[in-house]
């Protein structure tokens, strides 16, 4: 049974599995997406996992994050309708491990770099063979960790963060899958939200910059696509609609979720890339954002995720943002109502 009030549902895509419109099922999604139709969904917008150590990513090699990804962009190909839309929101991976790699050095020119030379510390000790380090950093009122330094010739530094770190990028990655999936990569923007400190790993022993954006990758399932300038305003063109760089901050408080999406990323795609009545989908549902702002816009949706707990958070949301534009819907005149109401 439907959540959504008939005139809104379209039966023919609930599958003969009944998995039900307007709700996030919970399960892996490489099962899920097998019991969606073909040809079903007018736009799948999503957020994976990003393999940055969040706790729905636990055990995960690198391998298999990339072969889930792989496999669900895969299914797209067939879930997709002829015209219709995937689009990603990801992150480059700042701070990959990577122990082949040598590890970073770096040689500390630090304001608080001790004064104490080699020579001095030699000279104390043989004034002071009886001396032990803690000692003779007394003597020479520095640390003893300077001490150790300057007897070691050692005053390069790894770094208390993991020193075997590059940069990895993944949009690369993604291309190649969808490609060898039939879906060419159809558009990219860039999402700067607030700088995020707390996930950079690294602080002073760095030229690295703070995490401070992420990308929406956009593919299309060849088909005809209806392109109709008017689901925007013009002043939403030229603010948003046609802008490579969409700013607008991120979830502060992730008391609930620990990687939840701002409504504006998939309200700005859905209003973008779809009309009102036609299905959007999410397999990684997480909080249920996707599914708030589809019932919002008075679109459809399908949600799948893997963590009971998120699934539940998922379906709560997004029945009572349903609520509400149920209630909306009939406060609004016959003549006023959206051509799909
Ligand atoms: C980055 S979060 C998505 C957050 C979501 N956009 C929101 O705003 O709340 C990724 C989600 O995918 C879920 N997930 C990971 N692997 C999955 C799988 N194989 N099937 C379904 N969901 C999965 C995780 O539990 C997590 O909630």
């Amino acid at each position: 049974m439907s959540v959504l009030p008939p005139s809104l549902v379209d039966m023919d895509i609930v599958s003969q599995d009944g998995l039900e419109l307007n709700r996030t099922h919970q399960g892996d999604n490489r099962d899920l997406l097998k019991l969606l139709p073909a040809e079903s969904v007018a736009l799948s917008v999503w957020s994976p996992p990003y393999f940055v150590g969040k706790s729905y990513e636990q055990g995960l090699t690198v391998g298999e994050w990339s072969a889930l990804i792989h496999a669900v962009i895969a299914e797209h190909a067939r879930v997709l309708k002829p015209g219709g839309f995937l689009a990603i929101n990801i992150a480059d991976i700042l701070a990959f491990s990577d122990d082949s790699i040598p590890r970073f050095q770096a040689d500390v020119v630090s304001t608080k770099r001790s004064p104490v030379t080699r020579e001095q510390v030699l000279a104390a000790k043989a004034a002071h063979p009886d001396m032990n380090r803690h000692q003779l950093a007394a003597l020479l009122g520095c640390s003893e960790q300077t001490v150790q330094r300057r007897l070691d010739h050692n005053n390069v530094r790894g770094g208390k963060y993991k020193p075997q770190t590059r940069v990895k990028t993944v949009g690369g990655m993604l291309e190649e899958f969808a490609l060898e999936s039939g879906l060419p990569m159809y558009d990219r923007r860039v999402w700067v939200k607030d700088p995020a400190w707390a996930n950079s790993r690294w602080h002073s022993l760095s030229y690295r910059a703070v995490d401070e954006f992420e990308y929406v990758y956009v593919f299309w399932k060849p088909g005809i696509t209806r392109v109709d300038r008017g689901r925007l305003t013009r002043t939403e063109w030229s603010e948003w609609g046609s802008r490579g760089v969409w700013e607008f901050p991120s979830v502060r408080s992730n008391d609930s979720h620990e990687a939840m999406f701002p409504a504006e990323l998939p309200r700005r795609v859905i209003r973008l890339l779809t009309d009102p009545g036609d299905l959007v989908l999410d397999p990684f549902m997480g909080s249920g954002t996707t599914g708030v702002v589809a019932a919002e816009l008075g679109r459809p949706f399908i949600g799948f995720e893997l963590m009971p707990d998120y699934a539940r958070l998922a379906n709560e949301r997004c029945q009572a943002a349903l609520r509400g534009k149920d209630e909306s819907d009939r406060s609004v005149r016959p003549t006023e109502r959206p051509q799909s109401a």
